[in-house]
């Protein structure tokens, strides 16, 4: 088969992109499904915007006004912990005129201030500036339009919490089915229950999501490139 021809550049993303033969045990991807924009801003629309996707963990935010910011299906959200313990997940944009709100990764405040014109909001995400005279008049910041917007949905299994930009999607207990299974083998592994500790690790790459994932499932590669 000739496999160039089987990825026309021009193809619709998703057309053409992969290329099987059981007989043969021959599985082959286009390049461009990991690098091409169009494609991963058709992934992000198909199953980021539709699926449920994993925040972090509440021992990551263990006390009241913990903060930790984090890129989920291409958006930069703020996980958090308000006065009372509630959790939630805002969009760390504001809805002034959309800077970032919140710049450190993760840290612990009484209240989140927007650093381009100043507005301020509470750890639940309420407008907090006093502007009752302010630069669009009184009304302008009644009914919520000064909030921070919360995402559509934010549900937790186990303490493992997990947002939904689609607010009709399923219940995360229904999405997860058996894989709650596997969460709980991790969960129970001691009494005391789990708790997130130390770092992470970040990787930059010039590909989207995808090639990450083939590489993380990739065994073969071991032995040559990591021989420490
Ligand atoms: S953009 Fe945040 S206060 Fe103006």
């Amino acid at each position: 088969m000739n496999v160039a021809a089987a990825y026309p550049e021009t193809a619709k993303p998703g057309a053409n992109m992969v290329v099987e033969d059981r007989e043969r045990h021959l599985f082959r991807v286009a390049r461009r499904a990991f690098t091409d924009p169009t494609v991963l801003e058709e992934e992000r629309r198909q199953i980021f915007d539709r699926c449920w996707l994993y925040l972090g963990h509440g021992s990551e935010i263990a006390n009241n006004c913990d903060f930790v910011t984090r890129t989920v299906g291409g958006r930069e959200l703020i996980f958090n912990r308000d006065r009372g313990g509630a959790v939630h997940a805002f969009l760390n944009t504001c809805p002034h005129r959309g800077a970032t709100v919140v710049r450190e990764s993760k840290g612990n405040a009484l209240s989140f201030r927007c650093f381009y014109h100043g507005w301020s909001f509470n750890v639940n995400g309420r407008f907090a500036s006093r502007f009752d005279e302010g630069n669009y008049g009184k009304d302008h910041y009644e009914g919520g339009c000064a909030d921070l917007q919360q995402v559509a949905r934010l549900e937790n299994y186990r303490d493992f919490w997990f947002v939904n930009f689609d607010a009709n999607a399923v219940s995360l207990a229904d999405y997860l089915a058996g894989a709650k299974d596997f969460i709980d083998m991790v969960a129970d592994q001691a009494e005391a229950g789990m708790e997130v500790i130390g770092g992470g690790q970040q990787y930059i790459i010039k590909a989207n999501w995808k090639l990450l994932a083939e590489n993380s499932v990739d065994a073969f590669h071991g032995f040559p490139t990591h021989s420490t």
